[in-house]
């Protein structure tokens, strides 16, 4: 009984937005980093001008700065408004945090 009614106040406060429904998911960012970004940023051997994730100052920076980028790109970086979602960005930059 104890433990059902703490179940139910959780479920309120997800509803409510109060927790997050969900954290971002590194395993989900790497298969995304794989299909659109690898070809670009492989770890450790980038092309010429594009950031090495697994070294330099380019994950110095918040989410929502890099969230920003990403969706807006940059010279030769493509932009992925319309292809990624927030959601699938934060995945993205939560495995990119793994490679440093
Ligand atoms: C066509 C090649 C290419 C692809 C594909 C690509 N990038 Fe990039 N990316 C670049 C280049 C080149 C830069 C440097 C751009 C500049 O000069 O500002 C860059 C820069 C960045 C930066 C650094 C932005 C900054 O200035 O701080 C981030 C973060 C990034 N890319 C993430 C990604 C992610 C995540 C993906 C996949 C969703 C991706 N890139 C796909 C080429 C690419």
């Amino acid at each position: 009984m104890f433990r059902s009614r703490h179940f139910v106040i959780a479920l309120l406060l997800c509803a409510l937005g109060v927790l997050p429904a969900r954290a971002a998911d590194p395993v989900r960012g790497q298969e995304l980093f794989l299909q659109h970004c690898m070809s670009c940023h492989a770890p450790g051997r980038p092309m010429p001008g594009a950031p090495d994730f697994t070294r330099g100052q380019t994950l110095f920076q918040p989410d929502g700065v890099l969230l920003e980028k990403i969706r807006d790109g940059a010279e030769a970086m493509p932009g992925y408004r319309g292809v990624l979602d927030n959601t699938m960005i934060l995945d993205l930059i939560a495995y990119l945090r793994t490679l440093q």
